[in-house]
């Protein structure tokens, strides 16, 4: 039977922030956690043990993750906090972290729970590229390489009963190679990552450069590789205005998980007309319009977009936020 249920994965407070320029305070990031976590999402990406010379906006996440387990982040419904680890440094920084609240979040899987408010489950995200050149300018090495900085994050993530999420950067073009991006080598990265142990494939449109043909011919690549609709999360950013389209071709395809950022937060300074991910209020009013439920609510999601882009001072860049919020 046609399984209506969706499952959205949040990353304003990280994908969303990460390049904004001017320092955003500690309070207002845990605030849009906080937000975040009573709309019913199942999944909020909170932070990243990155080097702070990289991406300084990002350089409160031990903070963020401690407030998340030691004060605790009220919500009805069972919720993931994922955080991005790069390598073994990061990892460590935010194992630390952990060990020192090891009673305040569930190992995954998580064993069935009766009783509520539920404890978090917490995933760690490595993110490799598709592309030689994106690899280089994210993580300043190659992509055989980054494959290696990952083993050890993996499986460590793992033996302390953490989810782990994989990231492929660039999966539908890249801004230094263009649109001719193999399908063939996303299809062996994710088997790859599947291999050392990841829990799920986040596919990046970073670019936003795919396309519902492109699209529908990597889920089919990815399909003869071997994967499973569950290992797969399509990461769309809309700067061509195609995410909800490609979104669409997903889903046909069986795609069930996919990633976003409330108001459409997110773009970088450097590249003029760049935007952020595919807003999570856009994302949920168009599965609605198909019968698909996702268990977020909208209205309160419009409101947070509004209130986060005012924050930010950024313009809403959530058509339907600014529709059901008649702004
Ligand atoms: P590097 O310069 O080659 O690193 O960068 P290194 O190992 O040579 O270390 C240099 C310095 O960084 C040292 O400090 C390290 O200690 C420190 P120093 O001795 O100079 O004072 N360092 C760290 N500090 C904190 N946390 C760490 C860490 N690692 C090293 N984890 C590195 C390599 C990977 C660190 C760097 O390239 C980096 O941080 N890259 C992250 C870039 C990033 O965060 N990009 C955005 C996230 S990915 C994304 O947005 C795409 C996605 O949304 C999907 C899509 O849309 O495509 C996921
Ligand atoms: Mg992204």
């Amino acid at each position: 039977s046609f399984d209506n249920r969706v499952k959205l994965i949040e990353v304003g407070p990280r994908d969303g922030l990460q390049n904004e320029k001017k320092t955003i305070p500690l309070e207002t990031k845990i605030e849009l956690i906080q937000r975040l976590a009573k709309t019913g999402l199942p999944v909020i990406e909170a932070g990243s043990f990155v080097s702070p010379k990289w991406v300084p906006q990002m350089a409160s996440s031990s903070e963020i993750m401690t407030h998340i387990l030691s004060k605790g982040i009220p919500s009805e419904q069972p919720l993931t906090y994922s955080f991005l680890a790069p390598n073994t440094k990061g990892f460590d920084v935010a194992k630390a972290i952990l060990d020192q609240h090891s009673d305040s979040f569930l190992p995954f899987p998580p064993p069935s729970q009766k009783s509520t408010p539920a404890k978090p489950t917490i995933e760690i995200a490595v993110f490799a590229a598709a592309t030689e050149s994106f690899s280089k300018a994210n993580l300043n090495c190659s992509i055989a390489e980054s494959l290696e900085r990952f083993a050890p994050v993996i499986s460590s993530a793992k033996a302390a009963n953490l989810r782990v999420r994989a990231y492929i950067s660039c999966v539908l073009g890249c801004p230094f190679e263009g649109t001719s991006v193999s399908p063939h080598v996303v299809a062996d990265l994710s088997v790859s990552l599947l291999e050392a142990g990841a829990d799920e494939i986040s596919l990046g449109d970073t670019t936003g450069m795919g396309t519902a043909p492109k699209t529908r011919d990597l889920l089919e690549c990815l399909r003869s590789a071997g994967l499973r609709n569950e290992d797969i999360a399509m990461h769309f950013h809309d700067t061509y205005g195609q995410a909800l389209v490609n979104t669409l071709v997903s889903l046909e395809a069986g795609g069930r998980k996919f990633d976003s950022s409330v108001g459409g937060l997110g773009g970088c300074p450097y590249s003029p007309g760049a935007t952020g991910n595919v807003s999570t209020e856009d994302v949920v009013y168009f599965l609605e319009s198909l019968g698909m439920r996702t268990g977020v609510d909208l209205e309160a999601l419009a409101e947070i977009g509004e209130w986060i882009s005012e924050e930010v001072g950024r313009p809403n860049a959530s058509s339907v936020g600014r529709a059901v919020l008649g702004a």
